[in-house]
């Protein structure tokens, strides 16, 4: 802004010695007296370019406070993603023994008690329940196995996938000729802050383990919906 004044004053002062200057003590063109330009091209030069130079300040304090907004936009989008991180992933036992979870003669809600990730603090370990803390696409897996104990015995392998108590999704196999068996659900789900998502092992079914954790159920925010 000061190289730009200067060089009006330059510019001023150069077109005076051309055209205006008669010598010492010459008298200033009085600018009340008729147009500006015609009596004094020096400064009409320097007001065009006054006038240039405002148009491009607010061009560009148009553009810097679009960017700004921009900006913040951005920035709060990133702070939404940061926060809203959330990952878990359990397995079945903690325990270094070879074990067997139920069967029960009722419905249960499976409780991993192994705990491999819990961004976010979300999976609760006492009640095997991940509670949603916000809205959002999420994919989910439960990984079963079970073995039968011996060839010929009753093999039952089932779980199911529910949230808020509603099955979503399940997988079930239950026969005499499989000794052993794994089964696995993957799926992407819209759910909503607050929504209660757990594994139930139906009635008379039984899952087993050891410490290679054949049965685990993970979940991740894919992204943020709210
Ligand atoms: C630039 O834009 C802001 C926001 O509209 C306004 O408050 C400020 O007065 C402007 N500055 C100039 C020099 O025009």
């Amino acid at each position: 802004m000061r190289a730009i004044v200067l060089l009006c004053l330059l510019e001023a002062a150069f077109a005076d010695m051309i055209y205006h200057w008669d010598g010492p003590g010459r008298v200033a063109p009085d600018p009340n007296t008729g147009n500006a330009c015609h009596t004094d091209p020096g400064s009409c030069g320097c007001c065009l370019m006054q006038q240039k130079i405002h148009r491009l300040k607010m061009y560009l304090n148009g553009t810097l406070n679009t960017l700004e907004k921009e900006y913040l936009e951005a920035k709060q989008s990133l702070h939404i993603i940061e926060t809203s991180r959330t990952a878990f992933s359990v397995g079945l036992y903690s325990d270094d023994r070879a074990m067997c979870y139920g069967p029960y003669d009722f419905n249960s809600l499976i409780i991993y008690k192994q705990v491999f990730l819990n961004l976010g603090g979300n999976y609760n370990v006492e009640t095997g329940i991940f509670t949603v803390p916000r809205s959002g696409v999420y994919i989910l897996a439960v990984t079963i196995y079970s073995d039968a104990g011996a060839p010929g015995a009753k093999l039952a392998i089932c779980t199911s996938l529910q949230v808020d108590g509603q099955v979503v999704v399940g997988t079930k196999d239950v026969n005499t000729y499989d000794q052993e068996d794994s089964a696995t659900i993957v799926v992407a789900l819209h759910l909503k802050a607050e929504n209660q998502v757990a594994v139930n092992l139906p009635k008379g079914c039984f899952l087993c383990d050891d410490n290679s954790h054949y049965n685990t159920f993970s979940a991740f925010l894919l992204y943020a919906t709210e």
